[in-house]
């Protein structure tokens, strides 16, 4: 068991006690593929598959439950959308506060497709503004992709607003939603979303090797992968309809069943108790921290435009020094450095050393909070 944890935007922990019991089942009393034979294990094994995607087109307000394709990660939801969706010559634009599982393969198809990368400057608090997107759209703009909200500032991204914009240049609009989903109440029906990536195994609850990628119906994607979905087997092309043709390969039924459980959760708890828990245990952190000697807070100071990531650094001293003796010494965990987004913190100001980077879930309590305050104190006089 960890300590006090404060890395959930890199992985949530603990999770749901019921994610454990759905995965030990599966194991137990299941075990079989999904989508590939009809003996009883194996239709259990297909039913755990349909009803995590019902559950998580639930949560997300996805009408078509067949429009939310199960990946490993929002990371390969994210290859599958750019390699997707651009083609040679295309220009793209992006933010200047983006995760490399954006920035790398956007850098993968300028290389190999000479696609054109033009990428909006935020501000030194990490903040879009809208239009600065609208004036870098040109006639070969193929895609706008940006993040809901930033892993190093938690700053939110003006989504809804850039979508709009996005629909009446007739441009479809990638959201890397790693960092709300599960977090920040979200309706891709409502906001007409095109394609959203996530991770399952962040706000949402889950296992890692879970993530999930939301397609509008209307919007086409060239597959990044081709092989046996169980389905129309007869065939050596591709299915063409959905989940299939974004789903080949065996699946990840266990960690498929623990999202299940996680979503179910959530569902029950309901986001936006999430969202409102969070911002309250922010607030009482912002309100300790940022009068804190020696102490920098970065991103947006009021906890209603931030998710539960806050990004310090503290005078004289490395972000990795004091990871360190919170580790060593008060048995906390966060996370230090760069958060594998070198592009926002060039944005911030931080780049190379980069920040500590405080990470609230779901199960942190004011306690918690607490108890990093007065590590912080500690470790500042120490130093
Ligand atoms: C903003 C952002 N995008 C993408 C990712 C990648 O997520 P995953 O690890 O699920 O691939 C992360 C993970 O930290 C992230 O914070």
């Amino acid at each position: 068991m960890l300590g006090v944890y404060f890395d959930n935007a890199a992985t949530s922990y603990p999770k749901p006690e019921r994610v454990i019991e759905a995965m030990r089942d599966y194991f137990l009393n299941v075990g079989a593929n999904s989508g590939r034979s009809a003996y009883h294990h194996a239709q259990e094994a297909s039913r755990i598959v349909f009803e995590t995607r019902e559950c998580v087109a639930q949560l997300i307000g996805a009408k078509d439950s067949s429009r939310v394709i199960f990946t490993s990660n929002a990371t390969e939801g994210l290859n599958m959308a750019i390699m997707g969706i651009l083609n040679e010559g295309d220009e793209v634009v992006t933010t200047s506060m983006e995760h490399n599982s954006v920035m790398r393969p956007l850098r993968y198809v300028e290389q190999t497709r000479s696609v054109r990368i033009k990428t909006v400057q935020c501000s030194q608090k990490g903040e879009l503004d809208p239009d600065d997107v609208k004036r870098n759209i040109g006639l070969q703009t193929k895609l706008i992709v940006m993040t809901s909200a930033s892993n190093v500032t938690g700053t939110l991204f003006p989504v809804s607003e850039v979508s709009r914009m996005a629909r009446e240049f007739e441009i479809p609009m990638l959201i890397d939603a790693a960092q709300t989903s599960g977090c920040v109440p979200l309706d891709v029906t409502k906001d007409v979303f095109d394609v959203v990536a996530f991770s399952g195994h962040k706000g949402l609850l889950g296992p890692q090797g879970t993530g999930c990628l939301y397609i509008r119906e209307g919007i086409d994607l060239r597959p990044i992968r081709y092989g046996g979905t169980g389905s129309h087997s007869e065939f050596e092309f591709q299915p063409d309809f959905l989940p299939d043709r974004y789903e080949s390969g065996t699946l990840n039924v266990i960690g498929i069943a623990g999202l299940g459980a996680a979503v179910n959760y959530l569902l029950e708890k309901g986001v936006e108790n999430v969202r409102a828990g969070e911002e309250q245990l922010m607030e009482s952190l912002l309100d300790t921290i940022s009068h804190m000697e020696d102490v920098t807070v970065y991103g947006t100071g009021d906890s209603r435009y931030r998710t539960g990531v806050l990004s310090i650094t503290i005078d004289g001293m490395e972000p990795s020094e004091v990871g360190y003796e919170l580790d060593a010494h008060y048995d906390i965990a966060l996370r230090v450095g760069l958060h594998c987004s070198p592009a926002a913190h060039k944005t911030i100001g931080t780049f190379p050393e980069g920040t500590i980077r405080i990470s609230l879930g779901p199960f942190n309590t004011e306690d918690d909070i607490n108890l990093l305050c007065n590590a912080l104190d500690e470790i500042t006089v120490r130093k």
